[in-house]
């Protein structure tokens, strides 16, 4: 199976990625690092661990890593997500530890213990990857891939105009992960905004008739409402689990190699990524940047994974 280390801020579509994750046997998930993003750090890492105890894996380690973004003061997004940061389904308090260690030093660590390389799958903003590459160069080449649910060129942004949340939350972070030479993919708006929450969709879901086919429908119930009535259509965009898929099922999406830069300088348009699709700049590429997906087989996967917990 392949390694991997999710970072996150649940965030009901956080959620759904961890649990796609944890159903699915090809991915081995060493560990779950939390990140401030969606709301700060004490809900989005106790967030992490009642979805591992929903998952049947009270087992699996959950770390808290950084407070803030690198530079600039932490926006979060109560507007979407509810004040819990995880609100739809009336989820226990977790009873399964936090892990002590801080969630950088287990990147770290992890990675040089890790010969064959490790995935990092980034579900919000990049600040402890950043931090993780700054702090130990000497992991770089233990990063198999990043891919990173984050920006968005062609659809605009859903935090500014030019920008998306988990880039305009830690643009200097984007900016560090996007520079760091190692294979990163990229699911973008342009991309989760083709795999909407409509109705049908989420009763399929729970139809599965498990408490997790029950709490995914009741978080996604809760998600798609305000993004349904910003954007008008039936659901709203699931994002982060894309993420996961993409590692499941690569050929349910489309791309190309090209040069991604993040805007850091301008109040403007800080956290656009601002991609060279045409190869105008002769820049390098540096991102598989997905733009096309088969909405319709990425629910499929998700239905058929999620009836698969709880796990064991
Ligand atoms: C991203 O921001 C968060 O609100 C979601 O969890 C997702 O990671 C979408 O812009
Ligand atoms: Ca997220």
């Amino acid at each position: 199976a392949r390694k991997i280390i999710i970072d996150t801020d649940p965030g009901q579509d956080d959620a759904v990625a961890i649990l796609l994750a944890l159903a699915s046997p090809e991915l081995e998930v060493l560990g779950i690092t939390a990140v401030a993003g969606n709301v700060p750090l004490h809900l989005t890492q106790a967030n992490a661990r009642k979805i591992c105890e929903l998952a049947g894996r009270p087992d699996l380690p959950v770390f808290a890593g950084a407070v803030r973004p690198l530079v600039r003061d932490l926006v979060t997004a109560e507007y979407v997500h509810g004040k819990s940061g995880l609100d739809g389904p009336d989820l226990p308090e977790p009873t399964m530890p936090l892990q002590p260690r801080h969630g950088v030093d287990f990147i770290v660590e992890t990675m040089r213990a890790t010969p064959a390389g490790v995935t990092l799958c980034a579900l919000g903003p990049l600040t402890n990857i950043a931090l993780a590459i700054n702090r130990a160069p000497d992991i770089l080449p233990r990063i198999e891939r990043i891919v990173a649910m984050g920006g968005g060129f062609f659809e605009g942004g859903n935090t500014t105009p030019a920008a998306e949340f988990n880039i305009y939350v830690d643009p200097h972070a984007a900016d560090v992960v996007f520079r760091c030479g190692r294979p990163i993919t990229l699911l973008p708006l342009d991309l989760t905004h083709q795999c909407l929450t409509t109705r049908a969709r989420v009763e399929r879901i729970r139809a599965i008739g498990s408490p997790v086919g029950t709490a995914t429908a009741a978080l996604l119930d809760f998600f798609e409402r305000f993004d349904e009535a910003k954007y008008g259509t039936d659901g709203g965009p699931l994002h982060d689990p894309n993420v996961i898929a993409w590692l499941l099922k690569p050929e349910l999406y489309g791309g190309r190699e090209v040069n991604l830069a993040v805007e850091t300088g301008s109040e403007l348009t800080m956290g656009m990524t601002v991609v060279d699709w045409w190869g105008v700049t002769g820049r390098a590429p540096n991102v598989l940047y997905l733009r096309e997906v088969d909405a319709d087989g990425f629910y499929d996967l998700l239905v058929a994974r999620l009836a698969r917990l709880p796990a064991g």
